[in-house]
């Protein structure tokens, strides 16, 4: 499967003509990651323009899963092909969808790249099952490693670091492989055990 996308500004490039706040190397990583685990449901927190939620949602028609996004403010300028949910995910009618989402969705994959990755995570993350996968966006495993080794050379923004998220109390791991490799495109990739 090829992609067409175009750089715009840094941090942001259009995909199929909607923008995605991401780094243009998720190219490398998302469709072989899915070609590897397969997912019955994959829900992300933070649609904004929607550019990296049509990437999933196409990645979805190839692996054949399950996929809705959400996002407290409506940024999409035209009306997209993906299940969009114009509602918070921190509460309410949002939070519910989420949770019921993870009981009864399979083997699930959350994204999580809203307007609070450290909250978003650590409200998820104890309803995930084994198995499960949940990756935070604009991560660094410490500031210090974002500081020298991301920062001007792959992603400026790190909003949430290992020391954040509650790893230890939800049975998490680093995805073998993929967590170090998903730091190229500043996601973490964890799993449940
Ligand atoms: C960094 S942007 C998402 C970028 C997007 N995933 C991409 O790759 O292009 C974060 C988004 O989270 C949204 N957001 C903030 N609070 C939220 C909430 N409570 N529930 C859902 N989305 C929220 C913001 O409106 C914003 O569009």
């Amino acid at each position: 499967m090829s992609f067409e996308y175009t750089c715009n500004r840094r941090g942001r490039f259009m995909y199929y003509g909607w923008p995605a706040q991401q780094n243009t190397n998720i190219f490398d990583y998302f469709p072989p990651f899915f070609e590897q685990k397969q997912f019955d449901t994959v829900i992300e927190i933070g649609t904004s323009e929607g550019g990296f939620s049509h990437f999933i949602y196409d990645l979805s028609q190839e692996h054949d899963f399950k996929f809705w996004t959400y996002d407290i403010e409506n940024k999409l300028r035209k009306t997209p092909p993906f299940d969009f949910r114009n509602k918070s995910a921190w509460d309410g009618e949002g939070y519910d969808e989420i949770v019921e989402g993870i009981a009864n969705g399979g083997k699930t994959l959350l994204l999580v790249d809203g307007g609070n990755k450290i909250k978003e995570f650590n409200l998820y993350a104890p309803f995930l099952k084994e198995g499960d996968y949940i990756m935070t966006h604009d991560y660094a495993p410490d500031r210090e490693y974002h500081k020298v080794l991301m920062r001007d050379q792959i992603w400026e923004w790190c909003e949430n670091v290992q020391a954040d998220l509650d790893i230890y109390e939800n049975d998490l791991m680093p995805a073998v492989s993929w967590s170090q490799q998903f730091l190229n495109v500043a996601w973490s990739c964890w799993t449940k055990f």
